[in-house]
């Protein structure tokens, strides 16, 4: 089953994001093209394509799904802004241009990223939602700020630059895998879940199963390319994990087993669906998408 719905869904999220960073009132130029340079520059936009998939299927309006797709991206554009700084991993590529601190500078891009982390919020709190209640906004800004912060994405990297240079267990490693990017992912399916109108705990459950295989996946893969992928293709720098000798699914275990484990995610993410009384085959061919790409 083809990944058909991607492209659109990815070519929805840019215009909504573009018209977004446009409709700013103008209090510093660089800066505001710093954040356009960083969010509207090609990434793959996986995470509203969750938000959007797991929502349709859902019930959801794609019109209201656009406010949890916009801060998602927003927000993990700005962990990216951030992940390349030289105070972190120190990178120059990224999307296929220089980093956001390359390309402007230090001060820039931090203040880029936080001001992308900040919009993130402001466009979940004040979106001109159709069927998602005050109460129901509130909860997804609770959900995107308990992904990202110490709980989520944050805490993740935290222990991702505590471990460079040091020995992980593999569950210590799963666990930043899940924390660093899989909590982002999973926060998709919770937002999109919060925006339906049926709301099945069970539904829920579910969904969070196949997101976690998923998170976890996105992660393993990742470290795969860092390896075996090129720079042309990634649009970041191959060797960059090795090179800052980061713990890594296949520095702890090798490539094969990396591989295998990768294969051993699928299918749990594939089994997780199998409850949901939907059609689920974008989302399974999502699942594969993540462990097959090359980019
Ligand atoms: C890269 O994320 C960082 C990780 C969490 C592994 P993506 O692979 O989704 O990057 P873009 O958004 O497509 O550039
Ligand atoms: C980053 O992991 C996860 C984030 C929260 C940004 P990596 O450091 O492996 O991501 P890349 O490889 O630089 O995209
Ligand atoms: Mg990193
Ligand atoms: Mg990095
Ligand atoms: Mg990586």
């Amino acid at each position: 089953m083809a990944l058909t719905l991607l492209p659109l869904y990815q070519q929805r999220v840019e215009q909504k994001m573009t018209a977004l960073l446009q409709s700013r009132i103008n209090t510093d130029a660089e800066l505001l093209q710093a954040m356009q340079y960083s969010l509207l520059s090609g990434g793959k936009r996986v995470r509203p394509f969750l938000v959007y998939s797991c929502g349709q299927m859902l019930g959801a309006l794609l019109d209201d799904l656009d406010a949890p797709a916009m801060a998602l991206e927003c927000l993990h554009t700005y962990s990216l802004i951030h992940d390349d700084l030289p105070a972190m991993d120190n990178d120059d590529l990224r999307r296929g241009r220089p980093t956001c601190h390359k390309a402007f500078n230090e001060a820039t891009a931090i203040l880029a990223g936080d001001a992308l982390q900040a919009i993130a919020f402001e466009v979940l709190a004040a979106h001109p939602y159709q069927q998602v209640d005050f109460s129901e906004r509130l909860q997804l800004v609770q959900q995107l700020a308990m992904h990202s912060g110490y709980n989520g994405m944050c805490g993740g990297q935290a222990i991702d630059l505590a471990h460079t240079n040091k020995p992980m267990t593999v569950e210590a490693l799963e666990a930043m895998h899940q924390l660093k990017t899989g909590a982002l992912i999973e926060s998709a399916v919770q937002m999109a879940w919060l925006c339906s109108p049926k709301r099945d705990e069970a539904e829920l459950a579910a969904l969070v199963k196949y997101a976690r295989a998923l998170g976890l996946a996105f992660q393993v893969q990742d470290d795969i390319l860092d390896i075996e992928g090129d720079t042309a293709t990634l649009g970041k720098p191959q060797g960059s994990d090795l090179q800052a000798n980061k713990a890594t699914y296949p520095a702890l275990l090798g490539l094969d087993v990396a591989k295998a484990k990768a294969q051993q995610l699928f299918a749990q993410a594939k089994d997780a669906l199998s409850v949901l009384p939907y059609d689920t085959q974008q989302l399974s061919a999502f699942a594969h998408y993540v462990i097959a790409r090359s980019f």
